[in-house]
């Protein structure tokens, strides 16, 4: 293990572009629950059966029911030390970007410039009638929310969450961010089950392009098998660790 933290901390200080991935298991200990870990079903729900139009469409009250579940949940949590040295990182190398896919926004509360979300923010909300006013959306960190389901202030329509469902496509500025980003000299993964697209393939986008790859889990996924290093453990642990060594 401290060969590998070694070998991680020579490559990311010889990096001139560092890019950072990350998914739920970042925010997993600061009480953020994953989606597919044992405290990803809501009720007997999976994120796939409620993180869609259909099912928004079907049901807004059920889904706007688990997004304040989760709301309240991350309403009270902060972010940890994965997030504290990733937005270090991002603040003292000039060239580092980070792409998320949580909606939690601690790594914005941790202070992480250069940032994309690429799936959206669960603290943002749209016109799901696509009024012109409320397409753009708006922020509302009201916990809990005045209203469920919440209205569209412009239009008095349904709102909704301003998060990339399954089935939907990424924002195009936010696509073109994440994939400029895979040309780097060291993409780490970190905390993501590499299995949702388009985010799993960044990684293996930075590795043809001649970066080198790392990944940060507690356990072995899809993309460990194809990455230069893995590094097995939490991200609280494993980052602070690389970050004494620099
Ligand atoms: P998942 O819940 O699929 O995966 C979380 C990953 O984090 C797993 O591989 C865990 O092993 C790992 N993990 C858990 N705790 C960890 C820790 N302390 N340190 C390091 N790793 C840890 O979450 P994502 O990969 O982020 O999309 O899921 C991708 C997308 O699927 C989400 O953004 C969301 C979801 O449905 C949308 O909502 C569109």
């Amino acid at each position: 293990m401290t060969d590998k933290l070694q070998l991680l901390a020579e490559r990311i200080r010889a990096a001139r572009r560092l890019t950072i991935l990350t998914g739920a298991g970042v925010s997993a200990a600061s009480g953020v629950p994953t989606f597919r870990g044992q405290d990803g079903l809501w009720r007997h729900y999976r994120a796939e059966d409620l993180a869609t139009p259909e099912a928004f469409g079907r049901n807004p009250r059920l889904v706007w029911e688990w997004y304040a579940w989760r709301r309240e949940k991350i309403a009270g949590c902060r972010p940890n030390a994965a997030h504290e040295v990733i937005a270090a990182w991002s603040q003292v190398f000039p060239a580092c970007r980070v792409v998320t896919q949580n909606v939690d926004d601690l790594h914005v509360r941790a202070g992480t410039r250069n940032l994309t979300r690429i799936h959206g923010s669960l603290w943002e909300l749209s016109c799901w009638d696509g009024c012109a006013k409320g397409a753009a959306g708006w922020r509302d960190e009201r916990v809990p929310l005045r209203e469920l389901p919440p209205r569209c202030p412009h239009c008095g329509g349904l709102a909704r969450p301003a998060v990339v469902w399954f089935g939907e496509a990424l924002v195009g500025e936010n696509l073109r961010a994440a994939l400029e980003a895979t040309a780097c000299d060291v993409f780490l993964t970190i905390g993501t089950s590499a299995i949702v697209y388009p985010a799993a393939g960044l990684v293996h986008d930075a590795r043809r392009q001649g970066a080198f790859t790392a990944e940060i889990n507690l356990e072995a996924t899809p993309a460990s098998g194809t990455v230069d290093l893995a590094v097995h453990g939490g991200a609280e642990v494993v980052l602070p660790r690389v970050a004494e060594r620099l």
